[in-house]
């Protein structure tokens, strides 16, 4: 483990280096995105470097791919693996029943494309992740820039009839201008506050 790390550091790196004992040579791995799964990448860069591991990795974002290649990861697209053995990821928050919201570094539309074509998936959070009741941390839901005032006017007229304690929504910025996600979206947060009951997005 690196030195000089804060608590909460070493907590994400602990599970990340936990994670990668699933990783096998010959596997094809999704990547995440975040900075739980860049702790991730970076294990694996260092088995790849130095005890052999022969992988190639998908990631879910081009900071990870950037990442990955740093690290000496060989990189392909989900096109060319076709499919995946396993998916190593972050969350924003988990419960009880390990429900989970993800998606806070908004790279969430290729993360769940990814996930879902995965045999596996492992979840690496830190115990700061933990909470009773998800929904303190805003929900994000991706959507396309045409009409998007439409879609969240729809969104919040859907967010009435739901068992959820907060139904404001915002625009995710970036500075003075709409966050773009890789894919050219944008992302509404939903400040749910409590989900009383779940929401499948
Ligand atoms: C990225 O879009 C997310 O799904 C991340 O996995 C999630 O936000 C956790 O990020 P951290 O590991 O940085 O907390």
């Amino acid at each position: 483990m690196p030195n000089d790390l804060s608590p909460i550091d070493k907590a994400k790196f602990v599970a990340a280096k936990k994670a990668t004992e699933y990783v096998k040579t010959g596997m094809k791995v999704g990547l995440g995105t975040g900075s739980t799964a860049a702790w991730l990448v970076q294990c694996l860069g260092e088995l790849v470097r130095d005890e052999g591991l022969r992988i190639q990795g998908v990631p879910t974002s081009t900071r990870t791919a950037q990442l990955a290649r740093e690290v000496g990861i060989e990189v392909i697209s989900l096109d060319e693996a076709k499919w995946l053995d396993l998916t190593i990821d972050g969350a924003d928050e988990y419960d009880g029943n390990l429900n989970l919201i993800k998606g806070g570094g908004g790279a969430l539309l290729q993360e769940k494309i990814v996930a879902t074509a995965s045999d596996q998936m492992i979840v690496i959070a830190d115990i700061s992740k933990q909470v009773e009741t998800l929904g303190a941390f805003p929900l994000p839901v991706e959507v396309i820039p045409f009409g998007w005032k439409t879609t969240q006017t729809l969104i919040e007229e859907t967010l009435i009839g739901l068992d959820v304690l907060g139904q404001t929504t915002s625009l995710r910025m970036n500075g003075d201008a709409p966050f773009v996600t890789d894919e050219g979206n944008h992302i509404l947060d939903l400040h749910l506050n409590r989900i009383l009951s779940l929401i499948h997005i």
